[in-house]
This record gives C-alpha cells, structure tokens and sequence, in this order.
C-alpha cells in the first residue's frame, strides 16, 4: 500500500490472527461470503448462551428491544433512519421478498442489467414469467470505458411500461460500482421504482441510503461488515412498508414488525451486528475502505501487468474487488473456470473466484485488512505467461 500509515501498521500479517483463516493460504475471495472474525463468532455464540439461558424470557421479553437496538446500529452505519430497517437472512432474501410482495401484470417491463447477479436473475425471470412481464438486460459492456452509452440505454428501457428496476450498487463477477445516484435519479426521473441489490456495498463504500433516494435497497452484513453469516438487512422507503412482506408471513403481517419476527430462528447473528460494527469502528472505517480500495487497485496494477492486460474500469468505479481477465488461453465456459480455480487452490493454495463474463474469463480479487501484497505476487507468479 502506497501509504504505509494507514491503519496504523496494525493490517496485514499483524491483524491476521483476528480471523480463523488457515495459516499459509492466500485468501483473495473475502468478496464471495466474508471472512468473520474471531470476536464477532464470540460475540454470536454469547448470544446463543443468553438465550439459552431462559429461552421464554429472551425470545419474548429481551430479543425484540435488543432486535431493534441492533437494527438502529446497523441502520446510523448505512445513513438510514431505523424504522426503515430490518434484518434479513442475505440480500439474496431481502431481493425475493421485494419481489413477492409486487403485483406485477402481463406486459410490465422489468429492467436490471446484463451484470445481475445470477439468482437474483433467477428470481426475477420467476416473478416476471409468473404474471406474463418481460425482463429486459440493459447491457453494460465489460471491460467498460464510459458509462455514457449505458445510461442511454437504461433512460431509454425506463421509457412507460417499466413497473421496476433492479440494480446492483457493486456487480458480482464483474466488481464495477456502479454510479448508483445517478442511476436511481434516471429511474425517479421516469417515475419507475427501483430496488438496488447492494450486496457487496455495506462496509466496502460510503453510504446514505435515506438520500440515495431508491424504494427498496438491501445489502449484506456478512461481506464487508465482518457480521456472522445470515446477517444482511432490507431498507425501504416509508411508503413501501404497508405492502412489503416477509418471505415468511407469521405472527405479525405488517410493517417491520412482519420481518422482525420470521418465527422461531437462532437471532445471534443478527444480534452480533454490534460487535461487527465495533470491530470495524476500532479498525476504523476511513482506514478500512481506503486500504482495501489502494491495496487492490495496487494488486490489480500489478497483476495486469504482469498477464499484459489493462483494469477493466477506470479507478473510478472500483471498490474492494477488482475482476481481471484470465492471461490463459482457454474456452470461456463455466468447466474451465472451475478447473481454473481448482488449480490455483490445489497447487498454490491461492483462493480466488475465475468467472466466464461475456465470453472471456475473469479473476476476482478482493483485498481486505488481513491480506498483503505477496499474495497477489504469489497469484501473479502461479499464471505468468
Ligand atoms: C450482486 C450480488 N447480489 C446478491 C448476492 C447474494 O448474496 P447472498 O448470497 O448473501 O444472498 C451477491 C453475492 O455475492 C452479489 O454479488
């Protein structure tokens, strides 16, 4: 990092045993399903205790204040106001239950991009075919230059007739941050209602979710917030709330209060949220985002040079993740990435995601506090050509 001060000289080697990670792998997928730390698995299993402890007195007496209070952490961390918050397993949830809580008709137009993510393709080819609407992909070329031409694109597929946009703030294989703002201000502009898919978003950029402006936005905690797996939340705006339902309708039919309880469930790690959140505020979050934002964009350099390839975004659009294409010469199909992947693990002890996007393959790193730069050497080296 070209900073060497930032986080104090506490991240890399130093901070590593702060997390269960194997000794002597280089893990670059932090992007995939986050990496928990050591303190906010304790944190979780501590809950697990309390509740154990006197399980009436917890579920009915203290879980549904602490749920709340919980939530109200989570919601000051990601700029919303927390009566417009609640948790939910993974984004993957809080996408269906948008979903399935509208009405679409036959002829609605439904309009994401063609970098969706590919269940959240999945739920909306459901919804759409289920009441006759049409899914429309507005293509994001990759590698891209501009984003002029597709903003075009989507101004031109939000014309009348689009019931819904959905809209990733951070593509999954592709690691482009979109130009969110300005996207959910074309969608306002034609009075479509949008929901943005911020999986990768919370913990990794800034964010205001009340003056974003969207309808509906959810986001992981279990990424790069460092919360315990099944920890993500749905946010939406006041006037969503009388028709957003849970996936699972239960004692409580409306408002937050539906998804605040799902039925029976171990709640640690939602709960755990408040010592994720202290974690990452000990660490401290400046420092945090702009290690991992110059520690890839470091490693991506570095790597492109080395495979004589170019980033495929200007520095502009980058995050935490960066997806560079594959140096091989191999058939862009979903086996030969997954082979591709078995063997940087098996023979390098490199962990890293291989994409096939557009036809052309594509390496994921995602850099995080625990990682150093001789890890992305080591990936350099593993497929120099
Ligand atoms: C853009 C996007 N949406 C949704 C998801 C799904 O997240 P989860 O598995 O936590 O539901 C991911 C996961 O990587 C993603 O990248």
């Amino acid at each position: 990092v070209s900073k060497p001060d930032i986080g104090g000289g506490r991240f890399g080697a130093r901070i590593r045993g702060e997390w269960m990670l194997e000794p002597r792998i280089h893990f670059l997928n932090h992007g995939s399903f986050g990496a928990t730390p050591r303190r906010v698995l304790a944190a979780a299993a501590a809950w697990q205790e309390r509740a154990e402890a006197q399980p009436i007195r917890f579920m009915t007496r203290e879980l549904p204040p602490l749920l709340r209070g919980a939530a109200s952490e989570l919601a000051v961390f990601v700029g919303a106001q927390p009566d417009n918050l609640v948790f939910v397993d993974n984004a993957t949830s809080g996408i269906n239950a948008v979903l399935r809580s509208l009405e679409l008709k036959r002829g609605d137009r439904v309009v994401t991009t063609t970098h969706v993510y590919a269940a959240v393709r999945n739920a909306l080819a459901y919804v759409c075919e289920r009441a006759g609407a049409r899914l429309v992909e507005v293509e994001i070329p990759f590698p891209v230059e501009n984003l002029t031409d597709p903003l075009e694109a989507l101004d031109r597929a939000l014309r009348p007739g689009a019931r819904l946009a959905v809209l990733d703030h951070v593509t999954s294989a592709t690691a482009l941050v979109l130009p969110i703002d300005e996207m959910v201000d074309l969608c306002r502009d034609h009075g479509v209602p949008v929901l943005v898919d911020g999986a990768h978003a919370p913990g990794m950029l800034d964010l205001n979710l009340e003056q974003l402006g969207a309808d509906w936005y959810t986001g992981n905690a279990h990424k790069w917030m460092f919360a315990a797996k099944g920890c993500a939340f749905l946010w939406a705006s006041p006037e969503r709330w009388q028709t957003l339902k849970p996936l699972t309708i239960s004692h409580v039919t409306e408002g937050i209060g539906a998804f605040d309880w799902p039925g029976t469930r171990d709640f640690s790690n939602w709960l755990s949220v408040t010592e994720a959140l202290a974690f990452y505020e000990e660490l401290g979050e400046d420092d945090v985002r702009t290690h991992n934002r110059e520690l890839v964009i470091w490693a991506g350099k570095m790597l492109a040079e080395a495979w004589h390839t170019t980033l495929p975004c200007p520095e502009s659009m980058i995050g935490s993740m960066i997806s560079l294409e594959s140096p091989l010469d191999m058939p862009p199909t979903k086996e030969a990435a997954d082979q591709l992947h078995d063997r940087l693990w098996d023979e390098f002890r490199v962990e890293v995601p291989v994409y096939s996007f557009g036809g052309r393959t594509w390496i994921r790193i995602s850099a995080q506090v625990y990682n150093q730069k001789y890890q992305y050497q080591v990936l350099a080296e593993a497929l120099k050509p």
